[in-house]
């Protein structure tokens, strides 16, 4: 995920900037750049590639006087960014700062700008210049359509016709040693040093420089001068701020004070999933899923057939898309373990679509199944996490997840990722299709769009519950997961997700399933997770329930929040928020991998990196 930081002090601020950059190199990037103020203008010196390409392109511009820099270290203010491509190629133009047409506003921003198409015509037809194709540019127009010689007043106006999930910090000219940052969601942190200020978007990036931050709140604007920092409101009321002294290792840095990163990552869930919707759902009557190469609204309206070819993780995340794009657009999808479809001489060919599911985009069978599928004239879309990878080459369109770097070995933001995506794919062929209501479809759009803030609930209110139960289970031989319908893929990942960290032995099983055979496996010692959420099913697993129980098994039942029919049925409850059934399983895979989580931890295993797995698997 991309990273912001900026300073404003007495020290010149691009060694600042460049040592801030680097210890934000763990999130993953793919381009970087800096801003900083020399004499009366703003220079930006950007770079495609790693840090060590930005530190060649500002020699160069040294070198070469192509950029001017001046002789001597003058008082710093500056801003950097590293960045994760969402919108628009790794290029040098896409990449961070952005400016305005006179170039006298600079911006780095992180995350969605969802109104950013209504509001960049509006800004060209009013004579600015966008020299970029991302969202994030759009900020750097608004801001300077506002200027009149206070940014502060510039960015709060601009902050106020802006939607999505982002945070930026702006700099201006004309205002030497300010900067103005506003957080919508995505983080934003302040820290304090002695007659100079940092603003970054994870403490790492200042760490080195100060441990005394303050936090900034969702939906605040920060003004930042070298002799302090205020906090206001969108709305422009003066805030009060305590200044925190933290204490991290440079180690705990990098997993912003998370015991690991798959922790980290697990809490990084909700802007996983708000940043893949982003701007796709920005218009509440359907999905724009933007360009989808020569995979047009055509070709989805007339497709025949989905086939999703994928491993692990994420062919469970094409399970749950099966449901959605089935249930809603009438598509018939087939999901398949690409290990196998790549063997199997399948029938496939114009008129099919197959999808290849990969975080990584660099997974050997799914690539292999996905050229099986070309070749017999199917068009082929990879979605997948890695812009570049090479699933998107091989492929005819990418839709994208926004997930970020994931550094844990076992796949967790990245899943949620992939649901999400499937959801709006879902969609977007209901829509074209015409299959969903009008009002069903904007009924499910906003309630996907409110999935985040729901992860970001279970997250924070959640975890003491799921703990304990880890702790009553932790020494259990076997665990076995039950669901049905979109309850089953939700089991199947659960299960995976214990078994390859925590080294239990786990079965997955189709809840009807049960009694043709895993019903044996049940003694008192045998906990049971069950996928218990509303849906038109939970009757039936109710039963299935039942028979566990007559075995004297332990159930543990994921359940919707105040849900009455679970009650005496199960030995433990786990809740999650209600939702749209069909979108639920965005939220019951969360206590599953934070159950994972907590036995693998309380067993003192490696979580980050569990024995004989690999986070990318480019060999057969
Ligand atoms: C499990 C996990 C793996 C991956 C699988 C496919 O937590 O991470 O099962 O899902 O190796 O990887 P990608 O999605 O990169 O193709």
């Amino acid at each position: 995920m991309c990273g912001i930081v900026g300073y404003v002090g007495p020290r010149e601020a691009r060694p600042l900037l460049l040592a801030g950059l680097d210890q934000l190199e763990y999130r993953g990037y793919d381009s970087a750049g800096i801003s900083v103020l020399k004499g009366d203008t703003i220079e930006a010196v950007r770079a495609v590639g790693n840090l060590s390409a930005l530190r060649g392109a500002i020699s160069a511009g040294t070198d070469t006087g192509a950029v001017a820099v001046a002789e001597r270290p003058q008082p710093g203010t500056g801003i950097g960014h590293t960045r994760w491509a969402t919108h628009g190629g790794v290029t040098e133009e896409n990449a961070h700062p952005h400016f305005d047409t006179s170039d006298r506003i600079h911006i780095v921003v992180n995350g969605i700008v969802e109104n950013y198409i209504e509001l960049k015509q509006r800004l060209i037809d009013e004579g600015a210049m966008f020299t970029s194709e991302t969202d994030a540019e759009v900020i750097a127009h608004l801001v300077a359509d506002h200027y009149d010689g206070d940014l502060v007043k510039a960015v709060r106006t601009a902050y106020a016709e802006l939607r999505g999930h982002y945070a930026f910090v702006a700099m201006s000219a004309d205002e030497p040693g300010l900067l103005v940052g506003a957080r919508n969601e995505c983080p934003l942190i302040i820290g304090r040093g002695q007659d100079e200020q940092f603003i970054a978007s994870a403490i790492p990036a200042f760490l080195r420089e100060t441990r005394h931050v303050q936090y900034i709140d969702n939906d605040e604007i920060v003004v930042v001068r070298p002799e302090g920092v205020e906090f206001f409101s969108a709305a422009g009321q003066a805030l009060p701020r305590d200044i925190v002294e933290i204490d991290w290792d440079a180690e705990t840095a990098e997993k912003q004070g998370y015991e690991t990163f798959m922790l980290k990552e697990i809490h990084e869930q909700a802007d996983a999933v708000a940043e893949t919707i982003g701007e796709r759902a920005a218009r509440n009557d359907g999905i724009d899923l933007g360009d989808l190469g020569t995979i047009d609204d055509e070709l989805l309206r007339n497709v025949r057939r989905i086939v999703m070819v994928a491993c692990g993780t994420s062919y469970h995340a094409g399970l749950i898309g099966r449901y959605a794009i089935e249930e809603w657009s009438r598509v018939p999808v087939d999901v398949e373990i690409a290990s196998e479809y790549r063997y199997r001489n399948p029938v496939v060919g114009a008129g099919d679509l197959v999808i290849g599911i990969s975080q990584s985009g660099e997974t050997a069978d799914t690539l292999a199944a996905m050229r099986t599928a070309r070749q017999r004239g199917a068009t082929v879309l990879a979605l997948t996490n890695i812009m570049g990878s090479q699933a998107t080459r091989e492929a005819d369109g990418v839709l994208y997840t926004r997930a970020g770097l994931e550094i844990g070995v076992a796949a967790t933001k990245t899943f949620v990722s992939q649901v999400a995506a499937c959801y709006l794919l879902a969609l977007r062929l209901a829509e074209l299709r015409g299959t969903l209501e009008p009002d069903v479809l904007t009924e499910t759009i906003t309630e996907l769009k409110h999935l985040p803030h729901l992860i970001a609930l279970m997250l924070e209110h959640g975890i003491e519950n799921i703990e304990r139960i880890a702790l009553a289970h932790h020494r259990a031989d076997f665990f076995l997961y039950l669901g049905r319908h979109v309850g089953l893929p939700v089991a199947l990942e659960g299960a995976l997700k214990l078994k390859e960290i925590s080294y239990i032995a786990t079965d997955a099983y189709a809840a009807g399933e049960m009694k043709h055979g895993p019903i044996a496996l049940l003694d008192q010692n045998t906990p049971v997770v069950v996928i218990a959420t509303d849906s038109p099913v939970l009757e039936k697993i109710i039963s299935n329930i039942q028979e566990v129980r007559a075995r004297g098994a332990q159930v543990i039942a994921v359940a919707t929040e105040g849900d009455r029919r679970l009650e005496g049925h199960a030995d433990e409850v786990i809740e999650i928020p209600a939702t749209n059934w069909m979108l639920a399983p965005l939220l019951a895979v969360v206590p599953l991998q934070l159950l994972a989580y907590y036995i693998a931890r309380k067993r003192e295993l490696s979580v980050d990196q569990p024995r004989n797995l690999a986070k990318t698997v480019t060999v057969e």
